[in-house]
Formats: structure tokens, C-alpha cells, sequence
């Protein structure tokens, strides 16, 4: 089991130079082909601590619609428990292999959760470049300490700690991003599944690589939740799609990066927009990430809001349970 992380390759690979040919993309897809190189993309920065509540609507609601991606900044996370939460993150993955199998998310389990490889084969049975490990943050009713590392000893407090502050965050999102659609505060929250929310937390890993320029990390895709809030380490890898174009994302440091993902694109009925992303990898360096997913629950219905189609504007998206969208993208089912 331990043979096939990408972590284990890593280290054979770089003693030879050369990496399997599983993880060698076609050449529509290789970075170096299709990134515009010595371009790095400023995506808007948005000061969330902005007293100006209606200009902080107004570039929230701009940078949704015209990108899908912004960065925040004066997020209210002091910047050493964003460090804790990476700090705890990478050392569970530099424990020996076979303690973090202890973590493997289990065979034929539906959730998730857990450490591993890849959620699933791509097309042409190509591999990406990392390593994962997926766990619950909240609410209560749906953690599941077993998928929670015991080691490093601080590794449940350091991640309580970074959602406390995550949910402050993300309730400012979710109101602005309603108030932005000229809906009452609390409309989108709602019917995304208020208190019941969930928040999954994904640690990416992907090591070292000797052929960055011809793998991928995590393939171009849009985020099928509602928004992700996720935290990068130094190490530069995240692209956004632009014009049909590949761009590096500029880091901000201890900014934030969110996400717009489709359960939102669907409810604001296309004003907001879901952004197409993907990440490249170093040869010297690791790179990690930690995204957390707002998922609506699964049974959750999400459809473009009432007020937000009807004169003159077209409902440009189904209504469905967010349990059956997931699954219709996870088996490439047109939704
Ligand atoms: C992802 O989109 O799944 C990963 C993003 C990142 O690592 O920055
Ligand atoms: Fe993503």
C-alpha cells in the first residue's frame, strides 16, 4: 500500500531522476505547454476587516462574478494559529509510512475521509501528484475523530482551533456573498444548509518532483461545494483558467484564498462564478495546501434562487439534492 503514495514515488523517483509514466500528462495538459509563463496573475485581495460593509459587498460580490477566486486579507486568523495548523499538517506527513496507513481511508467507504492517493482514476488513467488526507472539522454531529492524527500531539487542538476562526470567516463570506445577490443576509447560508454546514478539511501533499514541468497535482476542476477557504504553503503551485489561459496565482502572505464553488455559481444562478483551477508541482520543494470544502449536507436541495431567475432571466441550472450533484460529477454524469 505504502508503495503506491506519492509521497514513496517522490523518493525513488528523485534517486533516478526520471518518474512512472502514469503521472506524464498528454500535452494539452502539461504545464510546461500550457502555462503562460513569467505571468503571475494578481486575483483581487479583499480587506475583510473593511468597515465600508457595502463596498466590502460590492468587490466581493465583483471578484465572484468576474473571477471566482479572490484572496482576503485582515481575516481575523492570527497568523499563528494559520502556522500551528500547517505545522501539524506537515508533521503527520513526514511520520513514518506505515503510521499514517493507520489513517488509510477505508476500503469501499463512501465517505471520504481519511489518507490517501486519489479519490479517483482521471481520464486516460492518468495519476496526479499528490497525496491527501480528508477529515470532517464541523459541525460536532458530523466529526469523526478516527480520520483525526494522534500525532502529532497537537493536531486536534491546532485544527479546532483554525475552524473556530474559519467559521467567523466563512459566516462574513456566505453574508456579503448573499447581500451581493440583493438578498437578505441570511438567504444564502440557509439554503446551503445553515447550521448544518459541513466543513471538510483536505491536506494536500505533493512532494518533490523531478519532472515538474510534464505532471499536474490536483487536475483543472471546479470545487463542487459551496465555497472553499483554504490556506497554501510558500511553495507556488495554484493556477487559475483565464481567457482559456493557465496563470500562476500570486501568493499574498497569510492571506487567505477562496474559492467560488458550484452549489453557489448554481444558487446566484450563474451571476457568481465557480473558478477552474489546478496545481503544478516543484522539483526541489514540497508543496501543501489545506483547503476546507463548505459542503451542504447531502440531502440538501440547491437550485438557483426564486428571485434571482424570472424576467427575462432563464433558470440556467437544475434543482437537486447536493448528495446526487456529487455524484453525477464524481462519475462524469452530465448534471
Ligand atoms: C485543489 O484545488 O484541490 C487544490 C488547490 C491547492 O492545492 O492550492
Ligand atoms: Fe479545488
Amino acid at each position: 500500500m505504502g508503495l503506491e503514495r506519492v509521497q514513496a514515488i517522490s523518493q525513488q523517483s528523485m534517486s533516478i531522476n526520471t518518474i512512472p509514466h502514469e503521472f506524464i500528462r498528454s500535452e494539452n495538459e502539461q504545464p510546461v505547454i500550457t502555462t503562460v509563463h513569467g505571468a503571475i496573475l494578481e486575483v483581487p485581495t479583499i480587506d475583510l476587516n473593511d468597515t465600508d460593509e457595502e463596498k466590502l459587498v460590492g468587490m466581493i460580490a465583483k471578484a465572484s462574478s468576474e473571477w471566482g477566486l479572490f484572496q482576503i486579507v485582515n481575516h481575523g486568523i492570527p497568523s499563528e494559529v494559520i502556522s500551528n495548523l500547517q505545522k501539524v499538517g506537515k508533521e503527520f506527513f513526514e511520520l513514518p509510512q506505515e503510521e499514517k496507513e493507520v489513517y488509510a481511508k477505508p476500503q469501499g467507504s463512501k465517505s471520504v475521509e481519511g489518507y490517501g492517493t486519489q479519490l479517483q482514476r482521471e481520464l486516460e488513467g492518468k495519476k496526479g501528484w499528490v497525496d491527501h488526507l480528508f477529515h470532517r472539522v464541523w459541525p460536532p454531529s458530523v466529526v469523526d475523530y478516527k480520520f483525526w492524527p494522534v500525532n502529532p500531539p497537537s493536531y486536534r487542538e491546532a485544527n479546532e482551533q483554525y475552524t473556530n476562526y474559519l467559521r467567523n470567516v466563512a459566516d462574513k463570506l456566505l453574508k456579503c456573498l448573499s447581500l451581493g445577490l440583493g438578498l437578505k443576509e441570511h438567504e444564502m447560508k440557509a439554503a446551503v444548509g445553515g447550521d448544518d454546514l459541513e466543513y471538510l478539511l483536505k491536506i494536500n501533499y505533493y512532494p518533490p518532483c523531478p519532472q515538474p514541468d510534464l505532471v499536474l497535482g490536483v487536475v483543472a476542476h471546479t470545487d463542487m461545494s459551496t465555497l472553499t477557504l483554504l490556506v497554501p504553503n510558500e511553495v507556488q503551485g495554484l493556477q487559475v483558467s483565464r481567457d482559456g489561459q493557465w496563470y500562476d496565482v500570486k501568493y499574498i502572505p497569510d492571506a487567505l484564498i477562496v474559492h467560488i464553488g458550484d452549489q453557489i455559481e448554481i444558487f446566484s444562478n450563474g451571476k457568481y462564478k465557480a473558478v477552474l483551477h489546478r496545481t503544478t508541482v516543484n522539483k526541489d520543494a514540497t508543496r501543501m495546501s489545506w483547503p476546507v470544502f463548505l459542503e451542504p449536507p447531502s440531502d440538501q436541495l440547491i437550485g438557483p434562487h426564486p428571485r434571482l431567475v424570472g424576467e427575462g432571466n432563464l433558470t440556467k441550472y437544475k434543482t437537486k439534492k447536493y448528495g446526487d450533484y456529487m455524484y453525477c460529477k464524481l462519475n462524469k454524469i452530465p448534471q
